[in-house]
């Protein structure tokens, strides 16, 4: 039993009531009109880290949101971890399907309701109370520094400048993220790999102004038609993705590798009954954990056009819109798979209709090394903390900034994260475990302890 423990269960309703503060402020870095409680939120996000023992923390501002800086440095010997996470969150809507306010958090049947309660204040709070756990019982064995920023859920785009300037100050020795997710409380895991993405927007247009579907119809091309049939066709029959050279760098896992991949437990049955879906779907020839770990995809996240009021109004619409996008793995690159997205779809668009298409924020797959001491400290933190050792996977969402701490700034990253697969992020009822945000703190200072032991 370490001595943070027992400081940890002293405090334990502080920290939740704490981490509720935050909570509150609704932090939505893709609306502007929330633009004051980004700002707020970053304040209160500062307060905390000179409340837990930060020497020195600061708000960066920057073209976006700011940035929060913090550090606290114990001996000029002893490693460095730089922590990163964001205190923005994703928009609550739809606002009806929430049993409670999304920023008025609840604890209900052990866990914690509200947007960000995992996605990622719950889980970036963590390492600054860890900190106090840590500053308050003089169990600190390496120096920290705390990078949070207020734009992670809009593309990081001002945190990559912010790298670019901040090389000096940003040194480290690794960088620690707890904002991915785990198996479960009873089989701990790391995610060793993160997807990139390509995020695109499609415009068709077909006659100059909307028509009477009577009049015109079956004469004139009918842009959501056209839309539709191009969406359909970029999967074949056993859902590969035809957009030509779309997999030619994607690697081929060894057999070993992929067996050790879908070693973790896994219940397909029970997927299925918490999504409440009959099947699931996919690539042929790759299970569910492979389609999610180590295959790319494209989803259309959203598509519009015509008329959706009221009702029935019988248009034949002049444009139609998607916002595509494309998960990928690694040495796919954003650009590369943007600039085959937007061929294939001018190639085939029919000369019916004209196409447009753009691209938005992207970012770049990761995977981190696994035979790092950092690496190494967390799998044993994980291990002293849960009693088990934790099963490598490879995570299917995305962390953009992630890629840049390596080519910007030269540092590895271990994610550590304590959520779960279903705490709705990005959807209404996010939730987060009390006990995974206990977890979570008590097993942070034993990576500190560990990699500073390791490094010597
Ligand atoms: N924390 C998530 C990413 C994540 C979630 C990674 C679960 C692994 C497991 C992050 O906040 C996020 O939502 N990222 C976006 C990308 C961003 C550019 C908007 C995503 O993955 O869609
Ligand atoms: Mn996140
Ligand atoms: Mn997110």
């Amino acid at each position: 039993m370490q001595v943070w423990n027992e400081y940890l269960e002293q405090n334990k309703q502080r920290f939740l009531n704490e981490l509720f503060d935050l909570l509150r402020i609704p932090s939505v870095s893709a609306d502007s009109q929330y633009k004051g409680d980004v700002a707020k939120c970053a304040e209160a996000v500062k307060q905390s880290m000179l409340q837990s023992g930060c020497d020195h923390a600061e708000i960066c501002p920057t073209e976006g949101h700011p940035i929060v800086y913090g550090e606290k440095m114990v001996d000029a010997n002893a490693p460095t971890v730089l922590v990163y996470g964001h205190y923005d969150v994703q928009p609550a809507d739809p606002l009806e399907l929430w049993t409670s306010g999304p920023f008025d958090p609840v604890v209900k049947d052990g866990k914690i309701y509200a947007r960000g309660a995992c996605d990622d204040k719950g889980q970036m709070f963590m390492h600054i109370k860890a900190l106090e756990v840590m500053a308050k019982t003089n169990s600190l064995s390496c120096n920290i520094k705390f990078m949070i920023e207020g734009e992670e859920e809009v593309g990081s785009s001002n945190l990559g400048i912010f790298l670019e300037k901040n090389k000096e100050k940003l040194k480290a020795d690794i960088v620690l993220v707890s904002d991915t997710s785990m198996i479960s409380m009873e089989h701990p895991s790391l995610e060793t790999g993160l997807r990139g993405l390509a995020y695109m927007e499609v415009e068709v247009t077909g006659p100059n102004r909307d028509l009477h579907s009577g009049v015109y119809g079956g004469a004139v091309q009918n842009p959501i038609n056209a839309l539709c049939k191009m969406i359909a066709s970029c999967h074949d029959e056993n859902n590969h993705i035809t957009i030509p050279g779309f997999y030619d760098k994607v690697e081929t896992l060894s057999d070993e590798q992929r067996k050790a991949l879908n070693a973790a437990p896994f219940d397909l049955q029970e997927y299925k009954t918490d999504l409440s879906v009959g099947d699931v779907w996919g690539e042929k020839g790759y299970t569910t954990l492979e389609r999610t770990g180590i295959r790319p995809t494209l989803d259309v996240n959203g598509i519009w056009g015509g008329y959706t009021g009221e009702g029935a109004k019988t248009v034949l619409p002049s444009k139609a819109f998607a916002k595509i996008s494309m998960r990928l793995v690694p040495h796919q690159t954003s650009d590369e798979i943007a600039a085959m997205f937007q061929q294939y779809f001018e190639k085939n668009a029919p000369a019916s209709v004209k196409v447009k298409v753009t691209a938005h924020h992207g970012g770049e797959p990761v995977v981190t090394p696994t035979d790092s001491i950092a690496y190494k400290a967390a799998s044993k933190a994980l291990s002293t903390a849960f009693g088990k050792d934790p099963i490598p996977t490879r995570g299917g969402g995305s962390i953009p900034i992630v890629a840049l701490f390596e080519s910007i700034l030269g540092l590895k990253t271990v994610l550590m994260g304590f959520g779960l697969d279903n705490d709705n992020i990005h959807s209404p009822n996010e939730k987060y475990d009390v006990a995974n945000y206990y977890k979570g703190i008590e097993t942070i200072p034993y990576f500190h302890k560990y990699f500073a032991e390791m490094s010597k």
